[in-house]
């Protein structure tokens, strides 16, 4: 009999604390630490095993016969685009998000789409009766699926029943921290509670070849672990955002041990579930606010897919002694490196203005090619200067104000003649690749200065003295 001992672990991230304390120094929480009883913890020995003995095992050599890993493709291609081709036997899956994003609208979709194939698919939902399941899925016209529903939150009694049919293809598990185990001592949704229930699925999933789901709701008071304290026991971790005022929701790889995690898969939340978008620039470029100043369409790359996406900007007068500076759907330094090189290289004065950066629809863009559509749409605002409705924008740009040369050019400009536009402004060094697009005009410029003379030179605001000598 072991003694008991207590420790004191952060429900975000797991960091275990000799002490309680108000801030987690791992993660820089507050109030996220509460006492576990650590003898049932993850880790703890198995049953029966005394400690110190272990049963040797033989190891391999790194060259050796691989088996690629047998895919099963869900049926719903924008799900199957994230995880890498469909979902691989055994492997566990763990799709995060805000709660009311939607998780658990994809996931019955998904076991929907899979149970239609023939394939034995279970849902198991610890939040929701299965009254409620059902209305949502008469809803969702899913009704003719045969989805096996259970309400249940004890993961010994889910694994019995489980291993007692025949054996499923997918189980969902909606969510994480509403299961228990019997192995843990703490209350459900503590970080003990969560991992050890999650490893007990994970079990599952290794020694029968079935894909487990997890959904884990991001959660930011700490009062329930959060997905993070299993993310690394996953075989892949996906993301699903969006913002309540969008329609839009994007399903994002952020850990695959079986696939890229540069894609997304784009869908729209609708009266009727998601619908997947299968042509997103479309999408994005729908609402456009042809003719005023301040907006660039930038062409961006989403893993192997091109997305056009239109970037806007308001650059006004600022009454604070501090301008202000926000940025939405872009990262914050990367605007601030924008302007200081605008500031620095162009000429433009931009101290006493209060600058917003937003990109529209509500996606998240992570890629430094941007900042060419940024420098643009600020410096078009600023001038009171209309871009040309009919251009797409690309290219880093560095400290120094040249335009540097980004990846995938050709599939960039490839996406823009597509959908119908007519002039690119990239970077001098992609011009090689602009030729396979022969209805594009290609703008190609070495330097940031010289693009930016052009856009003020055409516009109308005359008021104060915005460019510097
Ligand atoms: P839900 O899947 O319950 O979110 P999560 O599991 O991530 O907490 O989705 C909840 C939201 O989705 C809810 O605010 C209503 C909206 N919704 C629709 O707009 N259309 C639909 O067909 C459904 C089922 C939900
Ligand atoms: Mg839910």
């Amino acid at each position: 009999m072991s003694k008991r001992t207590l420790s004191f672990v952060c429900q975000n991230c797991g960091a275990a604390y000799g002490k309680w304390q108000g801030k987690c120094e791992a993660c820089g929480e507050w109030n996220t630490i509460a006492e576990e009883d650590s003898t049932s913890a993850v880790g703890a020995r198995g049953p029966g095993k005394a400690p110190g003995k272990g049963r040797p095992f033989a190891l391999e050599a790194l060259s050796g016969e691989t088996h690629e890993a047998p895919r099963l493709a869900t049926g719903i291609p924008e799900f199957d685009r994230v995880t890498g081709g469909g979902l691989v036997r055994g492997s566990v899956l763990l799709v995060g998000g805000d709660p009311g994003i939607g998780k658990s609208t994809l996931l019955i979709q998904v076991a929907a789409a899979l149970a239609r194939t023939g394939q034995r698919s279970v849902y198991i939902s610890g939040e929701e009766a299965v009254a409620q399941v059902r209305l949502r899925a008469e809803r969702l016209a899913l009704l003719d699926a045969k989805v096996e529903l259970a309400s249940e939150t004890s993961v010994e009694d889910i694994i019995a029943t489980l291993s007692a049919g025949k054996l499923p293809r997918l189980i969902v598990i909606d969510s994480i921290q509403t299961m228990w185990t019997d192995v843990a001592e703490s209350s459900p949704g503590t970080v003990t509670q969560v991992r050890s229930s999650a490893q007990a699925l994970i079990r599952y999933a290794k020694k029968t070849g079935a894909c487990v789901v997890l959904v884990g709701h991001v959660t930011k008071d700490g009062q329930i672990a959060g997905p993070r304290v299993v993310e690394h026991m996953v075989d892949a971790v996906l993301s699903f955002e969006g913002d309540g005022a969008h329609q839009f929701r994007i399903l994002r790889a952020v850990k695959n041990r079986f696939g890229p995690t540069d894609e997304i898969g784009v869908f729209e939340m609708t009266g009727l579930g998601l619908r997947e978008v299968a042509n997103p620039s479309e999408l994005f470029l729908s609402e456009r606010d042809l003719g005023s100043p301040g907006t660039a369409v930038f062409a961006g790359i989403e893993g192997t897919r091109p997305l056009l996406v239109e970037i806007q900007a308001l650059v006004a007068p600022t009454s604070l002694g501090t301008p202000r500076r926000a940025v939405v759907g872009w990262d914050q330094n990367r605007l601030s490196m924008v302007i200081a090189v605008l500031e620095a290289h162009c000429g433009v004065r931009l101290a006493g203005h209060d600058v917003y950066l937003n990109v529209a629809g509500g996606l998240r863009i992570q890629e430094p090619a941007a900042d060419l559509a940024a420098a643009a749409a600020l410096v078009s605002s600023l001038a009171n200067a209309p871009l040309p409705s009919d251009a797409v924008y690309f290219g880093e740009v560095s400290l120094s104000g040249a335009i540097r040369p980004v990846p995938q050019s050709a599939a960039r400009l490839k996406e823009a003649s597509k959908l119908g536009f007519a002039r690119a402004f990239i970077p001098e060094s992609a011009k090689a690749e602009a030729s396979g697009e022969p209805q594009l005009t290609i703008s190609a410029n070495n330097t940031l200065a010289a693009l930016v003379a052009d856009i003020a030179a055409r516009g109308t605001n005359r008021g104060p003295r915005l460019l510097k000598e």
